[in-house]
């Protein structure tokens, strides 16, 4: 072998890791990045519509209810542009469409309801996604998100007014 060629550079190790993610069906990194800035914009938009309608509604019970939900909505952001950060990825700066579409809601309950479509629609997109997932961290991280939106899906269907 010639002095100047390096065994490691030319090493399977070196790119395997990337082929073999995409290979056993494992999301590539643009893949995730592209999820999890998708998954940023839409709670970025909840958090941000749970923040008005609870400045918006008197009842103590389902103030309470909503802006537990926000400081949910509003933790998930920080973990997402986290995960987007260990990834060495650009976190979106945009808020989803759902923020202006539920907005435009002017009834609490119909909001409330179109809040929890919303919700459904990331655990749907966290459901399918988790499989695929192959860090540990950014999994488990996810797999929290998942259940607290199952758990926020049930109170806010279970609230009382
Ligand atoms: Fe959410």
């Amino acid at each position: 072998m010639p002095q100047n060629e390096n065994p490691e550079l030319s090493s399977p190790a070196c790119w395997a890791h990337e082929a073999d993610d995409a290979y056993m069906g494992y999301a590539s990194r643009d893949e995730l990045l592209a999820f999890l800035n998708e998954l940023l914009e839409a709670e970025r938009a909840g958090s941000r519509v749970t923040l008005r309608t609870a400045a918006e509604v008197s009842d103590a019970g389902t103030k309470a209810l909503i802006e537990a939900v926000q400081r949910d909505e509003a933790h998930w952001c920080g973990v997402l542009m986290k995960a987007i950060q260990t990834l060495n990825g650009e976190a979106s700066k945009r808020t989803g469409a759902f923020y202006e579409k539920a907005m435009a809601i002017p009834g609490l309950p119909e909001r409330l309801a179109f809040l929890n479509r919303g919700q459904g629609w990331v655990v749907r997109k966290l459901r399918e996604m988790l499989p695929r997932i192959r860090d540990d961290r950014i999994h488990h991280e996810l797999a929290e998100m998942l259940a607290a939106h199952e758990r926020n899906i049930a109170l806010v269907e279970g609230r009382s007014v």
